[in-house]
This record gives structure tokens, C-alpha cells and sequence, in this order.
């Protein structure tokens, strides 16, 4: 059975919700599920924003069966040709085929990488800044690459003033009947999922969403359509400021992580007693992650909230212990940027890892790294507390 939502009485949401599937790309676990959004406009001609993943095929269609009322599709808009939107073109056209897909040359060439079809005869090419009529409607597209891959446009309906925005200001999370982020308590129930599918899907590509948020600065806009997560028709300064910090790489809060990879219980220890001395200190809302536990695009969207965060991690076959090497790999491959770090290792008797870890963050731009890096051999000992006592002091201070 059909199940939308009105967006405007024009416009229909035609998504649905996964709530099975465990790793968004295969990578990403997502506990809450997540939603692949749709969108269905009725005009003089009809079009269809993107389709959906192959896990939602028939609620997808049975939604926009419905939302056409028996018309016949005109357009087939494909801003992103992730197969996470794309995966029922055919499927789409195996009913309308009359329909036109309206793309880019870039995505075309991505269409017929994935897909056998011969479009030649139903595609309409646009170029950035295009305008498609579809009667009182006018969609103008902008292209946004690496928003999150190269293909990638958005859309802005300048009538109703709808940005569609693919998949910028999307969010993990299954949408649970309230479509709308007024409809929810965003920021304590969506936010940590919102940035940590920006952080880890899109981080990387700060500059291009930078360079996004500037060309659709100029324009007027009422609601934000993105192809997951909620639809946005209220305070949308609030998105795009967490937009443009994320994308500047700048923190959202001054406030202290401490990431621990611990064997037997000695680095967690000091870690342990760092945290206690920053919270005698004053320090409030210390966010601790035993990084041997806590899935890495956790801890990347923490990374991109905090201002400060302490790495803590055994040395480990001369290396560095492997859920901080990996977790220090994503923060290169995403490009975190202007933090303040701090660091404790651990090495029973060639301690390697705060150099090694040291060398890895000196591919970041803009870090500062805190002094003392704390030693521990073995297990903390009182030369360890005074060391510890001291990073506490460089934490506080920096501040
Ligand atoms: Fe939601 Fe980049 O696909």
C-alpha cells in the first residue's frame, strides 16, 4: 500500500524508509535505518526527483503510482547516480515509457556505466544554470560535483521556492512517520546522525560544499528537499550554519573527546584519570570512546563536532595499535582539519606509538598538538599522573 506525504499540495514525498539494512554502503552501520527521499511534482508535465534504492523498489512504486493519480511521468529528473537513488530507473520507465530523464553529460556516462539501457532517444541533457518548465513550476538546475560525486546537481523549483538538494543536508536515520525536521527534535535526536553522514559521506569534500553553499547562496529558499533524512521548511539558518562549519572544518563546540584503545586496561586507565582531572578542572560534557568498540564514523563525526580531542593507544607490533591507525586514517582520508590534539601511548618497551601518531597528524592542516604527549609504561605510575596532570593543564588552558 501507497505511503507519502504532502510536501506542498504539489509536490509529493514518494520515499521510504530501510530499517534492515545494517551498513549504509556496506561501511556505515545505521541502528536507526535510513530513507531514501523522492519526490513527485504535478504540473502541466509531471516529473519524478530521483527514484530509490533497490531495498524500497515496491513501496517506491506503489508511492509514485499513486502520487501521478493515472497520469503519465514526463520527466525523470536524476540529480545523483548513487545506486542508492538511481537503482529504479528502469523500473521507472518500464512504466512510463514516454518519460525523459533529465541529467547531465556526466551522469549519462555514469547511467550507461551501470545500466545496459539505449537511452539516446529519451534523455534531455542539461547544463549548469538550465531551467526545465514543467507549466507554473521551473526547475533550474546547478550543478554541485562532489556533492558527493562528481555527476551531482541540484535543483531549485523557483516557484514554490524548493531546493532539492541530493544528498546535501541528509541525514542516516529512517524516517518514523514526522517527514519534517519541525516535526522532530532535530537536535537531540537527528543531529549526531545528520553529521555523521555528512562527516564521513561527504567530509572529505569541505571546498566543493563550500563552493555549493556560495552559488545557491543568492537564492530564496523556502524548503529543503535532500535525498535522505528530514525535509526542512523552518529555521534552515540553523542547517546551513551546521553546513558551514562542517565544510570549513570548523568545531561545533568547545568541548573535550577522549579516544582510548586499550589492551588489559592500562591505557583506558589513563585515560580514565585524564578525564577525572578535566572534569575537577571544570570541564564538562567529556565524551570518552573506547575506539576498539565504537565503529570509526562514530568517532569521525565526534571529531567533527569537538574542538579537542586526546588519542590515547598502545604501541602495538612496532606500530601503531590498528583501531588507532584506522581511525587515524579516516581522519586523513576526511580531511580533518584545525583541531587541538593531545596524545598518550602506551609501550612496554619501545614505546612508538605518540611518534608514529605524531606523524600521521602532521598530513592535517592547521592541528595543534598539545604538550606533554603522556608516556605509560606498561601501567600508569606516579611519574605517568604527573605527565597526565600536565596534559590536563595544556587542555584546560587551550580551552
Ligand atoms: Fe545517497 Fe551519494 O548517495
Amino acid at each position: 500500500m501507497h505511503c507519502t506525504r504532502k510536501v506542498t499540495p504539489s509536490i509529493t514525498w514518494v520515499g521510504g524508509s530501510d530499517y534492515r539494512l545494517a551498513l549504509f554502503e556496506n561501511l556505515f552501520p545505521i541502528p536507526r535505518g535510513v530513507a531514501y527521499n523522492s519526490y513527485v511534482i504535478e504540473d502541466e508535465k509531471t516529473a519524478l526527483m530521483d527514484t530509490a534504492d533497490a531495498s524500497i523498489t515496491e513501496q517506491f512504486l506503489e508511492n509514485v503510482t499513486y502520487a501521478l493519480h493515472g497520469r503519465a511521468l514526463d520527466y525523470l529528473v536524476v540529480q545523483h547516480m548513487e545506486p542508492d537513488h538511481c537503482a529504479n530507473i528502469a523500473q521507472i520507465l518500464l512504466r512510463h515509457p514516454n518519460a525523459k530523464i533529465v541529467c547531465n553529460q556526466k551522469t549519462l556516462t555514469l547511467i550507461q556505466q551501470f545500466y545496459d539501457a539505449d537511452l539516446q532517444e529519451k534523455v534531455v541533457l542539461v547544463k549548469d544554470g538550465d531551467c526545465l518548465s514543467l507549466g507554473s513550476h521551473e526547475l533550474h538546475f546547478a550543478f554541485t560535483p562532489m556533492v558527493h560525486w562528481p555527476e551531482v546537481m541540484v535543483t531549485y523549483e523557483s516557484t514554490e521556492k524548493i531546493l532539492f538538494s541530493a544528498d546535501a543536508f541528509g541525514s542516516f536515520g529512517a524516517i518514523n512517520g514526522n517527514l519534517f525536521a519541525d516535526e522532530l527534535h532535530f537536535d537531540r535526536d537527528w543531529l549526531a546522525d545528520a553529521r555523521r553522514y555528512y562527516s564521513n559521506i561527504v567530509g572529505k569534500y569541505g571546498p566543493q560544499v563550500q563552493n555549493a553553499l556560495k552559488k545557491l547562496g543568492g537564492l530564496d529558499i523556502r524548503i529543503i528537499c535532500p535525498l535522505h533524512g528530514p525535509i526542512w521548511r523552518e529555521d534552515l539558518g540553523y542547517l546551513l550554519g551546521k553546513y558551514d562549519l562542517w565544510s570549513r572544518y570548523e568545531p561545533e563546540d568547545k568541548a573535550v573527546c577522549i579516544f582510548f584503545a586499550s589492551m588489559y586496561g592500562d591505557t583506558e586507565n589513563a585515560a580514565q584519570i585524564l578525564a577525572t582531572k578535566l572534569a575537577e578542572g571544570g570541564v564538562k560534557d567529556i565524551m570518552m570512546y573506547d575506539i576498539s568498540r565504537t565503529d570509526v564514523s562514530y568517532l569521525i563525526g565526534e571529531i567533527f563536532r569537538a574542538s579537542h580531542i586526546v588519542l590515547a593507544a598502545p604501541t602495538y607490533n612496532n606500530g601503531v595499535y590498528p583501531a588507532m591507525a584506522n581511525l587515524l586514517h579516516d581522519m586523513k582520508a576526511l580531511n580533518v582539519q584545525n583541531r587541538t590534539i593531545g596524545l598518550m601511548e602506551n609501550g612496554s618497551w619501545a614505546p612508538v606509538a605518540g611518534k608514529l601518531i605524531k606523524e600521521e597528524l602532521s598530513a592535517l592542516k592547521n592541528i595543534t598538538l598539545l604538550e606533554p604527549a603522556v608516556t605509560i609504561r606498561s601501567a600508569v605510575k606516579g611519574d605517568t599522573v604527573e605527565q597526565i596532570e600536565k596534559l590536563k593543564d595544556a587542555i584546560i588552558a587551550s580551552l
